[in-house]
């Protein structure tokens, strides 16, 4: 039998490590002989890529930025997410809709119904589990200043990403089910053990 494959979305500010942790446990599970597609938001396809440029460098009304994440979503959700999970796949996602709660909710000051409904209309497939990698503002912010030019986000205010931690952490007390906290001021090789914990725990109630 072939085993079925998870949607799992990985989750936190700028600079706590989520990228390192995606492709470490995609190496872990193809290891297991799984087929992964690692895969972001926004991002994911040609087009949702081409949205990315415009919302992460283009000056925008906060709508708009809005609408252009979910554009990018549907995008990925039609053409990557749901048919890798209709052959079984994993699908391992570096951000998904718990981050338009945390940067456009809380971030930007949209309302959590807008969203809501936003994500009741075009949302049809949530993760099985969630990541949320959580560490101090300043730990992440200094580690996501060691890299190339800052990004429209990444050029926001420390008072920004205060916001978006609090939102994470309201999504994370909202669906404690699914979103799971990881401290993100550990050891990558302590953090990836944690993670593999619980799809090791997954996997095996899913048997
Ligand atoms: P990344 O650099 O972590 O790949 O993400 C690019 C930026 O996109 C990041 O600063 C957060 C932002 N973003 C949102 O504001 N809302 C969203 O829904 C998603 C998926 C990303």
């Amino acid at each position: 039998m072939i085993a079925a494959g998870m949607f799992i979305s990985f989750e936190g500010s700028e600079g706590v490590g989520k990228s390192t942790l995606v492709n470490r446990v995609g190496k872990w599970l193809r290891d297991q002989a799984l087929s992964v597609v690692l895969t972001r938001e926004p991002g994911g396809t040609e087009l949702s890529e081409t949205l990315r440029e415009l919302v992460i460098n283009e000056p925008m009304a906060v709508q708009t930025e809005l609408l252009l994440l979910f554009a990018a979503r549907a995008e990925h959700l039609d053409k990557v997410i749901k048919p890798a999970l209709t052959v079984g796949s994993w699908v391992l996602c570096d951000r998904f809709v718990d981050a338009t709660y945390a940067y456009q909710g809380h971030g930007r000051g949209i309302s959590m119904g807008q969203i809501d409904l936003l994500v009741s209309a075009f949302v049809d497939v949530m993760p099985k589990l969630t990541f949320w990698l959580d560490a101090p503002v300043s730990v992440g912010l200094e580690r996501a200043a060691k890299r190339s030019a800052p990004d429209r986000f990444e050029r926001e205010k420390i008072e920004f990403f205060d916001r978006v931690r609090t939102g994470y952490r309201t999504q994370y007390e909202r669906e404690g089910d699914r979103i799971v906290r990881l401290d993100a001021t550990q050891s990558a090789d302590a953090l990836f053990d944690e993670a593999c914990g619980y799809l090791t725990r997954l996997m095996s109630a899913a048997k």
